[in-house]
């Protein structure tokens, strides 16, 4: 069989090969040719095809006799649709339906045959005329690409659902050590001890902040951290974490304690700049709340919307989620305020994992800049290295445009040296809580997710570029991202869904991290946590 599709796709022919002399040939026409349309001619043709050929081949074998095969579909429909006469044409009426907008509504999903079969065996029994045929065939295609849309938004949705949703063995181990917080007085010492409080605000130690409401993430930034680094006793870390995970870590760092580094773990109610007055991250965090719930019309209206393709709506379902606005992320833009002693901080994302002495740090030069952070824009993973401001902010937008342009390069939370003294000589802060507020005004039409695009806004012309050793990016979306590259790298960051402490991880990436992971201890054996 040979398949001849003319180069204007004006005609579709088909040979049904050796023996059969007649062909079929379908004329499309003059009228505006699409891909659904040259689809559609192909299912079609294809379907004729199979009759034609047992047409032909019962005509030759076995006579008019016995009828019990597909053939005889074809028999039955064949005078109507093209008369005997192989070689004519499709009738107009067929294009004329198939080519109609789509009207899913006139027909019952029940009338619609589910499968080829169906469809054979209902052409055989009624004596279906083209019209028929093609309004069938019509519903049965349009029935499938529906199906498969559905299972398309279903797979997206899935993947975020188990990126975002706290698996069973993290709940079990924060369950085990709120308990044990509550029982066991070793588990509530007093984090650092007191002859350590001093070095809390002491500026000649290195100073790593780390927010996350995430126990056994934490305890393998801290202890790579602390592992790798040549000098241990000069490390002050500093945990961050919200009111309900606060018993959780508190009783995880006491009965893991790293020294000769000091610990420091503080629920975000600890603090008093943010117990007092108006904290702006909290108001702006409800009101992106309340827009978020309203976007769009709400999930449904998202969902209910068939012309979207379904990446685009998982995209939307998921800049509903509270994940993207947790005070975690969003906390990062006060570090002034949180540590008003301290000069110079390291920032840390709980999704990296440290596999080197990082006090070089503090050696790098910013310039007078605030914010020493890797670039994403160059590299030799061009999968990963290819983020510039257009990939995070609406330059349809006059805001976006009028301010900033589209091809300058990003750059990446996960490991960045925040300048303290000189932050607070510039009011970045203020301006991060103005973009948030403009994007709220505006419906989120100048950013969707995260807090990486305002932070992009606020920090502008106050980074510096570090070297990409010391920050790896990409090992939570892709799975080709070289072993000893990322073995080499300063700090690797599993950014994107696929969490080393998730079941969707790369096999081979989350070795990296869970290196760092204590299976013997008897926490992390209760609640079944394993190497791989
Ligand atoms: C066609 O045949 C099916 C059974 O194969 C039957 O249920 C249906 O009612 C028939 N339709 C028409 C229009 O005769
Ligand atoms: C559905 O999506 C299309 C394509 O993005 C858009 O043009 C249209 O306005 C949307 N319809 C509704 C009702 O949101
Ligand atoms: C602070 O921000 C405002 C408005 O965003 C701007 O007008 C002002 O110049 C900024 N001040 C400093 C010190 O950068
Ligand atoms: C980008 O901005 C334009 C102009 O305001 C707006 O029409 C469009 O919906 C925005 N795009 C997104 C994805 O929000
Ligand atoms: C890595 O994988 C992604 C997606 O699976 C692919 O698009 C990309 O080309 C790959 N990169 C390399 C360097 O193979």
């Amino acid at each position: 069989m040979q398949l001849h599709i003319s180069p204007s796709l004006r005609h579709v022919t088909v040979f049904p090969g050796k023996g059969v002399r007649d062909f079929i040939k379908v004329k499309v026409g003059s009228r505006r040719v699409s891909y659904r349309m040259v689809f559609y001619s192909l299912l079609f043709v294809t379907f004729l095809l199979r009759f034609v050929f047992l047409l032909t081949a019962m005509d030759t074998i076995d006579g008019e006799t016995k009828c019990s095969t597909v053939g005889c579909a074809g028999k039955r429909i064949g005078p109507r649709i093209w008369g005997r006469r192989l070689e004519s044409t499709v009738p107009e009426e067929i294009y004329r339906i198939l080519e109609e907008p789509g009207s899913q509504e006139e027909i019952q999903v029940s009338d619609v045959p589910q499968s080829l079969e169906d469809f054979v065996a209902e052409m055989k029994n009624n004596r279906s005329d083209a019209k028929t045929f093609a309004v069938k065939l019509k519903a049965m295609v349009s029935l499938l690409e529906k199906t498969t849309r559905e299972a398309k938004i279903q797979e997206y949705l899935y993947r975020h659902v188990a990126s975002s949703s706290i698996p069973k063995h993290l709940h079990c181990l924060a369950l085990r050590l709120a308990n044990e917080h509550s029982i066991n007085a070793n588990a509530r010492l007093q984090l650092p001890a007191p002859e350590c409080v001093p070095y809390l605000v002491d500026n000649s130690f290195f100073h790593f902040v780390l927010a996350s409401d995430n126990v056994l993430a934490a305890s393998v930034v801290a202890s790579s951290l602390i592992r790798n680094s040549l000098h241990p006793e000069k490390v002050v870390m500093h945990i961050i974490t919200d009111r309900k995970t606060y018993s959780t870590m508190h009783a995880w760092f006491s009965l893991h304690p790293l020294t000769p580094a000091v610990i420091e773990v503080k629920g975000l109610h600890h603090f008093d700049w943010f117990t007092k007055g108006k904290v702006p991250v909290l108001e702006a965090m409800e009101k992106d709340q309340r827009v978020r719930s309203q976007f769009r019309g709400g999930s449904s209206a998202i969902v209910g919307n068939n012309s979207e393709k379904p990446k685009v709506i998982a995209a939307k379902l998921q800049a509903l989620s509270p994940k993207y606005n947790s005070v975690m992320n969003h906390i990062r833009i006060h570090l002034p305020e949180l540590f008003p002693s301290l000069n110079k901080v390291v920032f840390l994302d709980d999704d990296i994992v440290i596999q080197t002495d990082l006090s070089p740090l503090w050696d790098i030069d910013l310039g007078g800049k605030v914010n020493g952070a890797v670039e994403t824009c160059r590299g030799d993973d061009k999968f990963v290295m290819s983020k510039r401001l257009k990939s995070y902010l609406n330059f349809s937008h006059p805001l976006i445009s009028e301010n900033f342009d589209p091809n300058e390069c990003a750059w990446a939370y996960g490991m960045n040296i925040f300048d303290l003294e000189e932050w607070r000589k510039t009011n970045i802060s203020a301006t991060y809580h103005y973009w948030l507020q403009k994007n709220l005004k505006s419906d989120l039409s100048l950013w969707q997710l995260g807090t990486l695009p305002p932070g992009l806004i606020a920090f502008h012309g106050h980074v510096q570029i570090i070297d990409p050793f010391w920050h790896m990016l990409g090992l939570g979306y892709q799975d080709n991202t070289s072993i000893a590259d990322a073995e080499t790298a300063g700090v690797i960051h599993f950014n994107g869904r696929a969490k080393p402490w998730l079941e969707i991880a790369f096999p081979e990436l989350r070795r990296l991290w869970a290196k760092y992971v204590d299976f013997s201890d008897k926490f992390i054996k209760s609640c079944h946590i394993r190497p791989s």
